[in-house]
């Protein structure tokens, strides 16, 4: 594990508030993104950030084989943490998307993505064809959005994903409590869109903070 100094440990934790402060609009949120990109990937690491490697992990137990045929688009991509815990096990065909210039300038240095999309997720309509892709995760996307994601935006995330693929979406354990965020979800399953196949729990995802992972399957479109 990397080590990491007493200052680096303090910015880190000043850093990581910042990012996820209450109350802030999307706008913002991006721009502190954009900031902070030279930085994330050190600051995620003092704060122990686990969810990329879990995503990547429960991600090779679904498809243990032919993972070169698994097209896999990774929204609020950021500089790539789960691309790289997902090429760890093998994955090679990864887009990403996410409207962070600078988050997506770090991806690139490390050729993290086949695309790299600079959008936003919310009630637009994505430059990306019906049934691209056979896996879309969405991981650690900005909390206060993610709280009020709308139903366009899940309904934009099936419809990229081909029928019987899967969507990943996983955050803090908080996070999953808005209600907005809730009925949303159930909204497309109520719709036939989509049906929860699995949710898990893990303790600590980051410091003193437990994870979630929702695993939906695209039905039959
Ligand atoms: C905490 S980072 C997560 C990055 C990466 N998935 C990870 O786990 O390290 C949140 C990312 O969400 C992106 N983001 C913010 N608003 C977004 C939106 N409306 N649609 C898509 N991505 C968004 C930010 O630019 C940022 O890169």
């Amino acid at each position: 594990m990397a080590s990491y100094s007493e200052e680096d440990m303090k910015e880190a934790q000043r850093e990581f508030s910042l990012l996820i402060e209450k109350g802030l609009d999307n706008d913002t949120v991006i721009k502190r993104f954009d900031l902070i990109s030279d930085k994330y990937d050190m600051v995620l690491g003092v704060m122990e950030y686990k969810l990329p490697k879990w995503v990547g992990d429960n991600l090779a137990s679904l498809y243990p084989g032919n993972k070169e045929r698994v097209n896999i688009l990774d929204v609020a991509a950021g500089t790539g943490l789960v691309s790289v815990e997902m090429r760890k096990h093998g994955f090679t065909h990864i887009d990403g998307l996410d409207p962070s210039e600078g988050m997506l300038a770090q991806a690139k240095k490390n050729n993290l993505y086949d695309r790299y999309i600079c959008d936003i997720l919310a009630d637009n309509t994505l430059d990306i064809a019906d049934n691209t892709y056979t896996v879309v995760t969405v991981v650690g996307f900005s909390s206060e959005f993610f709280k009020i994601l709308p139903v366009k935006a899940l309904e934009e995330l099936v419809r990229v994903t081909k029928s019987g693929g899967r969507i990943l979406m996983s955050h803090f354990e908080y996070i999953f409590e808005s209600e907005v965020l809730r009925d949303n979800l159930s909204n497309l399953q109520d719709r036939g869109l989509w049906k929860l196949e699995d949710k898990k729990i893990m303790a600590e995802t980051v410091k003193g903070i437990n994870g979630h992972l929702y695993i939906y399957k695209v039905m039959t479109k």
